[in-house]
């Protein structure tokens, strides 16, 4: 490990849903030293249940402030060794607030933490989204070698926008200040608590559901499997400036996953659209939105498709072989767990 369990670490967005589960993870590895950054606003519920046994303030330390004030950033990253970030602007539809939320943010957070000069890793949590999947054959594998989407904004998608910006931003701060950096990316992260269906199987428009991605492999990583593997990059030896994509074994396909959910939690009427006429949708949709200059926002782009809804196949060996990380809930149990989930408690 590059650091001690006595070591101070920051994790941000740790009452989110994979952040949660980071903390549970540093915990159970014996840190003494965990500091959480909560936004006042934020439901802390989840994070004090998955702390419950480890004393607030001792070994845990729940720290209120919001990222984008450079004073609150200064205060939280004194003393860190290692910091998890996984705060981001995951909900927002405006690229103004994603791009606060996620890239604002982490110039805040890096620039507060170099003028301590203490930190040894910056584990930047990315995503799948910042892939672009365009010049990749059908079928083929989809690793981190994969290029960057070059043109996030047209895209029409604010969270791959502000995403990427971040996965540059981290980027450009090693290479001009020295920051030591691990980029993490998910793909789509699953679990109890978060009882959506993923918009990679399909999506629900007036009681009627879409199903897309046929045959497609979904690439699925279970939320505590994700945490330990964002966990681990915080820790190993000699990965700085590497990037790891987070997926687990054996992944369903979108047509066997919506089988499993109407199976086991409730009946959904749906119909399937074939690969090339959602392609074609997307088509006429991105040329409807330039001819009438916006009218119609480019919600759906050829872009966006290949990016979610092509033949696509995922791997984690780069994860498994440097750090070491293994899924330890497999896959069908970590089905069976969010099934149950969404069952007892309904998507709203
Ligand atoms: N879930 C997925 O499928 C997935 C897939 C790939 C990558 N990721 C990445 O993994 C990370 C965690 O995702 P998640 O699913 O756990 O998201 P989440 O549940 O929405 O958690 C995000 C957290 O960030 C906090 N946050 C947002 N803006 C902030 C700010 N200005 N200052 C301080 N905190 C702020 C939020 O606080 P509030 O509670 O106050 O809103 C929330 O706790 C993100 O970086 C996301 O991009 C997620």
């Amino acid at each position: 490990m590059i650091i001690s369990t006595d070591d101070h670490v920051l994790v941000t967005g740790a009452s989110g849903f994979v952040g949660t589960r980071v903390v549970r993870c540093l915990l159970d590895r014996g840190f003494r030293r965990v500091r959480c950054l909560v936004r006042p606003s934020s439901d802390r519920g989840r994070l004090e249940k998955a702390i419950a046994g480890d004393s607030p303030n001792g070994q845990v330390e729940l720290v209120p402030g919001n990222l984008l004030s450079r004073s609150n950033c200064e205060q939280i990253t004194r003393d860190v060794s290692v910091i998890y970030h996984l705060a981001a602007g995951t909900g927002s539809k405006s690229f103004a607030d994603a791009y606060l939320n996620s890239v604002v943010t982490t110039r805040n957070l890096i620039e507060a933490s170099l003028q301590h000069g203490c930190l040894r890793r910056f584990v930047n949590t990315s995503s799948f989204a910042v892939y672009s999947n365009r010049n990749n054959p059908w079928g083929r594998l989809l690793d981190e070698t994969a290029p960057m989407e070059d043109q996030s904004g047209t895209r029409a998608e604010a969270y791959c926008y502000a995403k990427v910006k971040q996965d540059e931003l981290v980027i450009e701060y090693s290479r001009t200040r020295g920051v030591h950096y691990v980029l993490m990316r998910p793909g789509v992260v699953f679990g109890p608590g978060k009882n959506s269906i993923s918009g990679r199987i399909g999506t629900d428009t007036f009681g009627l559901f879409l199903h897309l991605g046929g045959g497609n492999p979904i690439p699925l990583t279970y939320v505590e499997n994700c945490a330990e593997a964002i966990v681990l990059a915080g820790l190993k030896p000699g990965v700085d400036g590497e990037v790891f994509n987070v997926v687990d074994d054996n992944l369903p396909t979108s047509r066997q996953f919506l089988r499993m959910y109407k199976r086991q939690v409730r009946s959904l009427r749906s119909i399937y659209v074939p690969h090339a006429l959602s392609y074609l949708l997307c088509w006429l949709w991105e040329r409807y939105s330039a001819w009438s200059q916006g009218q119609l926002p480019p919600v759906f782009t050829r872009r966006e498709w290949t990016a979610y809804w092509k033949r696509t196949r995922y791997s984690n060996a780069k994860t498994r072989r440097m750090l070491g990380w293994v899924p330890r809930v497999p896959m069908d149990e970590a089905l069976k767990r969010f099934f149950i989930d969404c069952r007892e408690k309904p998507a709203t």
